[in-house]
């Protein structure tokens, strides 16, 4: 009997370390402990062993039992191994494998010279203001000493909604804006789109991005306005450049001056990019009107200011050598992306 226990055992075990997955490991397993299986067919028998043998023949039982129970139980563990092993192998990601590098966009001409300047000026403790593009005639002309039938209103004519509601025709409007819901001092800019019925060619379209600059406090002078301006066109022309005033007429400023750049690309010589003249037109600018303030509650005899707006289209146009305004609207992919 205990030679039958042992070459069962041997055969159990040599049978379970063969097995390759769970299924096989779960046969020879019944093979020899299920119900009819092999040893336990011999537990079954051992009412017959006489009661000298029994214990002793039971506990050698009981051993093979427990023997080829571990077996089954190491050999399970070892399967589970395997398959994990396996998983892992086949889930492995190299992460040295080169990827297809990601196609990142650019940002648009206008765009990197719009925050360029916001970041420029906001360095100088100015706050930027939100305007809206759909503005009231009231906050676009009239507030802006430019009532109805001002001759003004010609050279910025615009796409009305109905009688109140139009696109704005610049960025001032925003200077009713900030200067009705603050109080001097104020040093603000605000930038966006605007809009103009005019037709498109290679230096008009009928919407286009100003920047708008406005300072109000106690003792503002022309000079402030010089200064401010002409530090601006360092910043974006260069240390040499330097500007100069022409006499104007906005009605929203008294005096108004159109402030030109110095061309910094011939050095004032004259060349294609300021059309021979050796200045670039950078701005419109102005001592703010009296009754502008007046019209935002601001007494003028109390405080003075001055106020600028520039065309970002041109500024670009400028800086990247564009010289078709058009191109800067057409989405041409190839020409777009070599701005940075
Ligand atoms: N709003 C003017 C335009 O669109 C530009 C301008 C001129 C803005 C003088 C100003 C200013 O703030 O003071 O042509």
């Amino acid at each position: 009997m205990q030679q039958k226990i042992n070459e069962i055992t041997k055969k159990a075990l040599e049978e379970i370390s063969k097995t390759q997955d769970k299924q096989q490991l779960i046969l020879v397993n019944s093979k020899y402990l299920g119900k009819n299986g092999e040893l336990s067919t011999l537990m079954r028998g051992l009412k017959d062993v006489s009661s000298e043998e029994r214990p002793k023949i039971g506990a050698i039982l009981n051993e093979a039992r427990d023997t080829i129970l571990n077996s089954v139980k190491q050999q399970e563990d070892s399967i589970e191994n395997k398959i994990l092993e396996e998983q892992i192998k086949n889930e492995f990601v190299d992460i040295t494998t080169p990827v297809k590098p990601l196609k990142q966009g650019t940002m648009h001409p206008i765009e990197i010279v719009q925050r360029d300047l916001i970041n420029y000026f906001i360095e100088q403790g100015f706050t930027v203001q939100d305007g809206k593009e759909i503005e009231s005639d009231y906050y676009c002309f009239e507030a802006l000493n430019v009532p109805k039938d001002h001759p003004a209103r010609d050279a910025q004519d615009t796409f009305y909604f109905d009688a109140e509601r139009l696109l704005r025709v610049h960025t001032s409007a925003t200077q009713i804006r900030t200067m009705e819901n603050n109080t001097p001092p104020i040093k603000m800019i605000s930038t966006g789109r605007v809009y103009r019925v005019d037709e498109v060619d290679a230096t008009h379209s009928p919407m286009f991005s100003q920047f708008e600059i406005l300072v109000v406090d106690k003792n503002v002078t022309m000079s402030d306005l010089n200064g401010t301006l002409e530090k601006l066109a360092k910043h974006l022309f260069g240390e040499k450049a330097k500007i100069r005033l022409r006499p104007s007429y906005f009605p929203f400023t008294e005096p108004s001056v159109e402030v030109d750049a110095t061309c910094t690309h011939c050095g004032g010589k004259g060349c294609s990019v300021c059309k021979q003249t050796g200045f670039i037109e950078l701005l419109g600018a102005g001592m703010v009107h009296p009754n502008v303030l007046r019209n935002c509650n601001i007494n003028p005899d109390e405080y003075t200011g001055f106020a600028a707006g520039l065309g970002l289209d041109r500024i670009a146009m400028i800086k990247y050598g564009i010289d078709d305004m058009r191109e800067l609207y057409d989405g041409d992919i190839n020409l777009l992306k070599q701005f940075k």
